[in-house]
């Protein structure tokens, strides 16, 4: 939750993390995810209020996600958000998830940045875009299966390690040896920005059986090795498609966002990549690349200041393609 305010910036905001609630299932439970946003998604409208000093009166708009993602978590934000916002008598207006984590770097910066290339990486997206403004959004290339965050998380809990796997696998990385392995990177040796991960994760179980079978119970060295090699595939492929979609661009402007840009050897591979170019990568400080209110106040506020609102209606789109959203013409 997040109080936004187009002149003086983020005004105040609040996380309530649920990785407690889904840790002892080792993955996202659907029905106690939406049932724990109904007991604190008030609770934090109201910290966030006094946080900031701000009255209900004073608020000129609410934001709330609208998709994509789980319908029933999705439900309980678009209901509340849009009877807040009736309750107040202000304009709402439903946003889409990936355009929230995209803008999510220009909560740090005033800067006009377009164009760009974005990559986007979360728990179920990995996508190339070339951005030209808000809302303007040409799709470049995108994973055929897996998500790159949804590789991390699997990595993990083969690795034994707790749910969500993509921090963790980061942290036991640092530890692991440089050439101990060496995985696959996926789709790099043809044309085109896709992406695939599914492969990689099975290889990636596929050592582990192959390691168990020699040395029984993997040790927290040769643990670290496979994080290593895991996240060093990972990171490298990532890599060579942003470079190939600034090639094909002609742009010279990265931004990376959602979870996974939270990651540190992403972030140094990708600023040294550019520094080489001569270029810039673009990233929010890793806080704001994990899931946040910020985000989506900010993505909200930039297009009812142009006017665009929702009506009256509850909407919420488990599926929702974001080259399909509205342009803000500047
Ligand atoms: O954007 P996000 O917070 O939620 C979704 O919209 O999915 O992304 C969550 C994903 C998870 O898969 C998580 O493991 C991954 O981002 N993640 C990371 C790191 N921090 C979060 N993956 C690798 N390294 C990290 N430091
Ligand atoms: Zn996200």
């Amino acid at each position: 939750m997040a109080l936004y305010d187009t002149d003086r910036g983020l005004l105040s905001e609040a996380l309530h993390s649920q990785v407690n609630i889904h840790a002892e299932y080792g993955g996202v439970v659907p029905e106690l995810a939406s049932r724990d946003h109904i007991r604190k998604t008030l609770p934090l409208v109201r910290e966030v209020r006094k946080q900031a000093g701000i009255e209900g009166d004073q608020i000129q708009g609410v934001a709330y996600t609208a998709g994509p993602g789980l319908i029933g978590a999705l439900l309980v934000g678009a209901s509340i958000g849009r009877s807040l916002a009736m309750g107040w008598n202000v304009p709402a207006i439903g946003v889409h998830h990936m355009e929230g984590h995209l803008l999510a770097p220009m909560l740090e910066s005033s800067e006009p940045m377009f164009p760009f290339v974005a990559l986007l990486v979360s728990g179920g997206h990995t996508q190339l875009f070339s951005v030209e403004g808000i809302g303007r959004y040409i799709l470049l290339g995108e994973s055929l299966d897996d998500a790159a965050g949804e590789a991390f998380d699997k990595v993990g809990k083969m690795l034994g390690l707790p749910y969500p796997g993509g921090p963790e696998v980061a942290r036991l990385a640092v530890s692991g040896k440089r050439h101990a392995y060496r995985f696959p990177r996926p789709m790099t040796n043809r044309a085109g920005l896709d992406f695939s991960f599914s492969g990689l994760k099975t290889f990636v179980r596929n050592t582990i059986a192959e390691e168990e079978k020699v040395r029984g119970e993997l040790d927290s060295r040769v643990r670290a090795d496979i994080a290593y090699a895991f996240e060093d595939a990972v990171v490298t492929t990532l890599a060579i498609k942003c470079r190939r979609a600034l090639d094909q661009t002609g742009l010279n402007r990265l931004v990376i966002a959602g979870g996974v840009s939270a990651n540190r050897r992403l972030r140094d591979v990708l600023g040294a990549t550019m520094e080489k170019r001569g270029g810039t990568l673009i990233c929010a400080r890793p806080e704001l690349c994990t899931d946040n209110g910020a985000m989506i106040a900010y993505a909200g506020a930039q297009r009812l200041l142009a006017g665009q609102s929702d009506g009256l209606s509850i909407q919420a789109r488990p599926r929702w393609d974001l080259a399909s959203l509205p342009a803000i013409i500047p």
